[in-house]
């Protein structure tokens, strides 16, 4: 008996770490976005650019698959395509969790933290949050990023607020001082503080209410973008995230107060999609590199049920931004960083220009892929490729010529059930304008993560779906009308985790 127990329990032990163990094959596994081997992640923190290596923080609950235990796990890239993971860099302490933040390169040694002959220091800084209180505090690294020691006369900002959080740092050069961007979630206020050695902080100034107040503030961002016309120039944008969504202004930042130059009255979004939250910039990246963002491929409205395992959720793939002014609006034009084209395979399909009336089947069957196409729609319906088919499923991306939409819908996908906030949120769209009658897109599917680019960057929208293995098929479709397709290329795409 004792020995058939014993062989029990080794038996549950071994199903417990299989459980446990990541391939990277796993059904619904991204191949080309990042996502930890195990367990769950929301939010990308500390995104900073350092001695070639650009390093993603991420929120990350070491113990299970559900939010928990915040703690910033780590990993680190040459081309922000494939991912060496590291051991967790900041962990949950004395109740203390671990939560979003901020990591710069502290090459004056402002802080005092660095070694003589040492390099330059790592500085995070991080809301630590108790149930009671969040503050900000802050972590240093005298290695690159690998170990990381907690400073002892944390914290370094505290109001005593029960939310006040997710603090977004960096050297404002004209000024020869740091800059904080941090929220007070409940009063959808960005405040704005200074420092000279980053432990001391002074506020300069608030921005908000304003735009999206639907829902709770968090982790705003301040970057200079430049304009696409005009690339010497550049415009500050603010960006933050509403419980569900994110959200930018546009406009001046003077080293105290950021004024937005957008109408007060409109809002703009950096994706449309349901799944794009929690974005940040990367800091210290290579002097004229257009600002690259990274959001949590995700929403808080039903991330902690989603279907996958051993991990659960993904980042968005790195996005570049430049702005360009339409009208007397700046808009935040939105791109796939260049270099995920290295995953395509060699060979890849393209179409003859053609009409399509109804639905026409694409000869390629995949879960796995990037894709052009340029649509001339018909007048009055809607057109757009289906992703996914199979079985009578299929996830749509389209565009709807009467009311000028571009949309995402996942209605007709398979399982759903997982959630019913997840069920309900299935139709998302955006107004665009045709371009001399056309509708341009760059779509990547890879196997959970839609991600779509309009109008060369004029629109992007994200969006999970969770497809059967089987429904793997490709279908553009034109309804109520003919519309015309050309320049239609399929690539499928490589994995980055093999
Ligand atoms: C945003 C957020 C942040 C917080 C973190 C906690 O998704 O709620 O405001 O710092 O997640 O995990």
């Amino acid at each position: 008996m004792k020995n058939f127990l014993s062989a029990f329990s080794l038996f549950i032990t071994c199903i417990a770490l299989h459980a446990q163990t990541a391939t990277y094959k796993e059904q619904y596994r991204p191949q080309f976005h990042f996502s930890p081997a195990i367990n769950w992640t929301n939010d990308p923190n500390g995104l900073v650019y350092n001695n070639g290596e650009y390093h993603i923080f991420y929120q990350h609950n070491p113990f299970e698959n559900k939010w928990g235990h915040m703690t910033w796990g780590h990993a680190v890239s040459k081309d922000l395509v494939h991912w060496q993971h590291l051991p967790v860099a900041i962990k949950e302490e004395n109740g203390i969790m671990i939560f979003s933040g901020t990591c710069v390169v502290d090459k004056n040694n402002t802080s005092g933290f660095g070694q003589k002959n040492g390099p330059a220091p790592m500085i995070a800084i991080y809301t630590g949050h108790t149930d009671t209180i969040q503050s900000q505090h802050l972590a240093y690294s005298l290695d690159n990023g690998r170990t990381w020691t907690k400073y002892k006369n944390n914290p370094i900002l505290n109001l005593h607020k029960k939310d006040f959080r997710d603090p977004k740092v960096f050297w404002y050069a004209k000024g020869k001082y740091w800059v904080m961007a941090v929220v007070l979630p409940q009063e959808h206020k960005v405040q704005f503080y200074h420092s000279k050695n980053l432990l001391h902080w002074d506020l300069l100034s608030e921005f908000g209410p304003a735009g999206d107040t639907t829902g709770i503030w968090e982790c705003p961002d301040l970057f200079q973008v430049p304009v696409a016309d005009d690339p010497l120039k550049n415009k500050w944008v603010l960006t933050m995230s509403i419980s569900t969504a994110m959200q930018y202004f546009a406009g001046e930042f003077d080293g105290v107060v950021f004024t937005n130059e957008n109408p007060a009255d409109k809002i703009y979004r950096p994706d449309y999609g349901p799944d794009f939250y929690a974005g940040i910039t990367y800091n210290n990246l290579p002097i004229l590199r257009k600002p690259v963002m990274i959001a949590w491929a995700n929403n808080w409205e039903y991330a902690n049920d989603i279907p996958t395992k051993p991990w659960k959720s993904a980042m968005t793939l790195p996005r570049v931004f430049s702005l360009s002014k339409l009208n007397s609006e700046w808009l935040l034009r939105v791109q796939p960083l260049e270099g995920v084209e290295k995953l395509r395979e060699k060979d890849f399909m393209a179409l003859e220009s053609h009409i399509v009336n109804g639905n026409e089947n694409i000869n390629l069957k995949s879960q796995q892929f990037e894709m052009e196409l340029d649509i001339q729609p018909s007048s009055n319906g809607t057109s757009g490729v289906k992703l996914a088919v199979g079985n009578n499923h299929y996830a749509e991306v389209g565009y709807n010529s009467a009311t000028q939409k571009l949309y995402l819908d996942r209605s007709n996908c398979a399982n759903q059930s997982f959630n019913k906030n997840f069920a309900n949120l299935f139709h998302f769209e955006t107004p665009l304008n045709e371009i001399n009658g056309h509708i341009k897109l760059r779509v990547f599917f890879d196997n959970s993560i839609i991600e779509v680019f309009a109008n060369d960057g004029l629109a992007a929208m994200t969006m999970q779906v969770f497809p059967d293995a089987a429904d793997k098929g490709i279908t553009l479709f034109s309804n109520n009308g003919s519309s015309f397709f050309s320049n239609v290329k399929i690539w499928k795409m490589k994995s980055a985790w093999e």
